[in-house]
């Protein structure tokens, strides 16, 4: 069902007052010509209604030559701002971003935010970034879980399909995506509720069974046929299974990129309003899947780059897979049991 101006409006309202939109404070919105008109009119309206200081910078696409399709994660790491030094100079200069274009994984982003910029990312159509409309609950669930996750030296996943990795932890630092930026420097993506961090360098070893049901994004399609991959120091090194483990090996291989096959962010989803069944609704074109990265116990790993982390990794493949039905222990402590979040219910009781 679409949602009403004045509804979007208000959870626009909502979502910057917790992101503390102060009266005077610098605002840009970043758009682009695929920007979603409705989400663009309501966070300016929304802006100025806070009293903040709107400026709209509207870039033109790029990688659409690259890319296999039209969905902003299909090719990443490259942007409009490489060499815009005009836009760059007005985001610099802003307390807050509001990226509707989608500047992740890419060197801008990262230089824009060690400026103390707050960024705030929101692609999702109307309906969807209003049935996750973020709140002071979500923040509390994921940074309970990630204060956890910051101690932790191992991290082990395992399933009955058959996964059985492990990796250690604590070189890199901890992702939190609870959808609303209330701190200098911050970046989130609304809609969210889920925290990750990287596997210290060639230390991910093991299998993954990637089972029916389970999610590869960005095709947005359910796997029908198990995948199992092998992972050593850090890389997938084989893919084995019927027609989706061809099809995935192949997108894979078109990049012609070891570091394509190099584990990235691991975690697990914390959203108790995000759907498993949600992008099967939806058009490809219409959605980026959230619902699919934040589904409360998901276990979420993906490939490729590691910029966003601080690491040195580069690659324009980037695929989230979402798993249903795994069990995910910290140092032997389970926050997960079979896709059942265990350690947020204990503090929630
Ligand atoms: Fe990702």
């Amino acid at each position: 069902m679409a949602i009403s101006d004045v509804q979007l409006l208000h959870a626009w309202r909502d979502v910057l007052t917790l992101s503390n939109l102060k009266k005077g404070e610098a605002v840009t919105i970043l758009s682009s010509n695929d920007t979603n008109q409705q989400n663009l009119n309501a966070a300016r309206n929304a802006v100025i209604d806070l009293g903040g200081i709107l400026t709209v910078i509207e870039l033109p696409p790029t990688n659409g030559d690259l890319a296999l399709s039209r969905d902003k994660t299909a090719f990443i790491g490259r942007t409009p701002l490489d060499g815009n030094k005009a836009a760059m100079a007005a985001l610099k200069h802003s307390d807050l971003v509001i990226d509707l274009m989608l500047l992740l994984f890419s060197p801008e982003q990262a230089e824009i935010l060690k400026g103390g910029t707050r960024m705030l990312l929101a692609v999702e159509p109307p309906e969807v970034l209003t049935r996750l409309k973020p709140t002071v609950e979500d923040k509390r669930r994921v940074t309970a879980a990630a204060s956890i996750l910051r101690k932790a030296k191992t991290m082990k996943v395992t399933s009955k399909a058959g996964t059985m990795m492990e990796c250690e932890l604590g070189d890199y630092p901890i992702l939190t995506e609870y959808g609303f930026v209330d701190e200098p420097g911050r970046w989130d993506h609304w809609p969210s509720g889920f925290l990750a961090t990287w596997p210290n360098e060639q230390t991910a070893r093991g299998s993954m069974v990637i089972d029916r049901g389970d999610i590869l994004l960005p095709f947005k399609s359910y796997v029908q046929s198990p995948i199992t991959l092998k992972i050593e120091n850090g890389y997938i090194t084989k893919i084995e299974g019927e027609f989706d483990a061809e099809f995935l090996r192949s997108y894979m291989d078109s990049f012609h990129d070891r570091e394509v096959y190099a584990i990235s962010h691991i975690g697990w989803g914390l959203q108790p309003r995000a759907q498993w069944t949600a992008l099967g609704l939806y058009d490809k074109e219409a959605t980026l899947g959230m619902d699919a990265r934040a589904f409360y116990g998901n276990f979420l790993f993906s490939t490729g780059p590691n910029p966003e982390a601080g690491g040195k990794r580069n690659t324009p493949c980037h695929i989230d897979i979402p798993l249903r039905n795994c069990s995910l222990s910290l140092d032997g402590v389970a926050m997960t049991i079979n896709g059942k979040v265990v350690v947020a219910d204990q503090m929630a009781a």
